[in-house]
């Protein structure tokens, strides 16, 4: 299979690629693992060992929403919706180096806390039961598992948590919808930009106001929380209460349908590992770590370098982009036995789609509650379940791993 493959022009955007990254990767990981891509003027970093040591080394930095923002968008003729929206993203601590990003995680931290995802667990199965019920009730034996259930899951639990009133979560589709597009790109759309900021400008206004809201009347909510977290005498700006709400909206939701919907699909095409989880629930803990491992929704993590790295006799030279592939790393022969096969029982714990190192995904507990939830309930309650169309469309974008609709046949009861 390899040797098929022309490394020099591999494309992670190709419709191959897109559609099944892992032969692409397990070529680029097994003959060129520091590999150069012209077309995206970037470095592919695809081993276990070298994309887990640069998660966790400083000159891989995080900091790569300024630099584009100094160069592009402080000059008179950048638009200021699009500026203002940067600026929403430069706040953002999944953005940020120390010392801005350790303030700002160890404030969110004080805020996001075991007892905020606990909160939820019985309203996470409640409105995955209403959505389940409402596909059998739909009466036509078909959903969507992305648009019908994943998503709106996903975001009901994340507006939940945050302390969005029930009314207005309709309104995050559109908004997040816009947002994805400005933080994951699909590079060279020359509408994302425009777009974005415009989703991102209704999403800080309409957070402002319930930012106020909380302030007058705090409730047992995160917003609540973040507005009155303390690490000695620092506590957030309101600004940053704001664009804080708006990263944990995104990164609370797109992600984790990812999973819910790649992790369905991967137990639907293995039958033998479907029926294991069904007889013995207790395994689902290391099931949605597996489903993690085997077709995660972090494709690829993006660093800018700070400083100049040898890296497998390539030189990485400061102000380049690296993507970092947990999707490949995940797949490494060289840590997991058999990579290419799902296997719900594996005992590894060291999958890298959480990332690693500071960044750590703070969201981890709470993804790993609704997809422990989701994905077999799911299975257990739409009878017969199966794909119904064998080409699936994926997301074509480099950072993430998703389906576009997950369009499914069931028995009608
Ligand atoms: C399956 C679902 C999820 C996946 C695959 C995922 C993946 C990731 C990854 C790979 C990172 C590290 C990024 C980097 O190193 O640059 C990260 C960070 C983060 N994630 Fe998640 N995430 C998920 C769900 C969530 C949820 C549910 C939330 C919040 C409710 C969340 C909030 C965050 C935050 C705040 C960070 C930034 C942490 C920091 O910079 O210190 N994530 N996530």
């Amino acid at each position: 299979m390899s040797a098929s493959i022309d490394l020099t022009h591999a494309d992670l955007l190709g419709d191959d690629a897109v559609r099944d990254p892992y032969p692409l990767l397990a070529a680029l990981r097994e003959h060129d693992p520091v590999h150069w891509s012209p077309r995206y003027r970037s470095w592919f970093v695809t081993r276990f060992d070298d994309v887990s040591d640069a998660l966790r080394d400083p000159r891989f930095s995080s900091d790569r929403i300024s630099p584009y923002r100094r160069a592009k968008l402080d000059g008179p003729d950048a638009d200021p919706a699009v500026r203002a929206a940067f600026g929403v993203l430069e706040d953002w601590m999944v953005f940020k180096d120390p010392p801005d990003h350790t303030r700002l995680r160890k404030l969110l931290s004080r805020a996001f806390t075991p007892r905020a995802v606990d909160r939820v667990r019985a309203r996470i199965t409640e409105v995955t039961d209403e959505l389940l019920d409402a596909a059998l009730a739909g009466g036509t034996g078909r959903t969507d598992l992305i648009g019908d259930f994943a998503y709106p899951l996903t975001a009901a639990v994340i507006a939940e948590v945050l302390g969005v009133p029930r009314r207005d979560h309709p309104r995050f589709k559109d908004w997040s919808d816009q947002i994805t597009g400005l933080v994951f790109g699909g590079m060279g759309d020359p509408n994302r930009h425009t777009a974005g900021a415009h989703g991102m400008a209704e999403l800080t206004e309409y957070l402002t106001g319930l930012v106020r809201d909380h302030e007058r009347e705090p409730a047992d909510d995160l917003l609540s929380a973040l507005i009155s977290a303390r690490d000695d005498d620092d506590a957030l700006s309101q600004d940053e209460v704001i664009s804080t709400g708006v990263l944990l909206l995104f990164a609370g939701h797109e992600t984790t349908t990812n999973l819910i919907g790649s992790g369905l699909l991967a137990l639907l095409r293995d039958p033998g590992q479907r029926a294991l989880l069904a007889a013995d629930p207790g395994l689902v803990g290391g099931a949605v770590e597996e489903l993690m491992r085997f077709d995660g929704p972090a494709k690829t993590v993006a660093r800018l370098m700070a400083d100049d790295v040898e890296l497998r006799g390539r030189t990485l030279r400061r102000g380049e982009r690296v993507f970092l592939c947990p999707s490949s790393a995940n797949r490494d022969p060289a840590v997991f036995e058999d990579p290419d096969r799902l296997d719900i029982t594996r005992r590894h714990g060291r999958q890298l789609g959480f990332g690693v190192g500071m960044h750590y995904c703070l969201g981890a507990p709470l993804a790993r509650l609704e997809a422990s939830v989701a994905i077999p309930r799911a299975l257990d309650r739409l009878p017969g379940l199966r794909p119904a169309e064998d080409e699936l469309r994926w997301h074509p974008v480099l950072l993430s791993r998703g389906m576009l609709r997950f369009p499914v046949e069931f028995d009608r009861p």
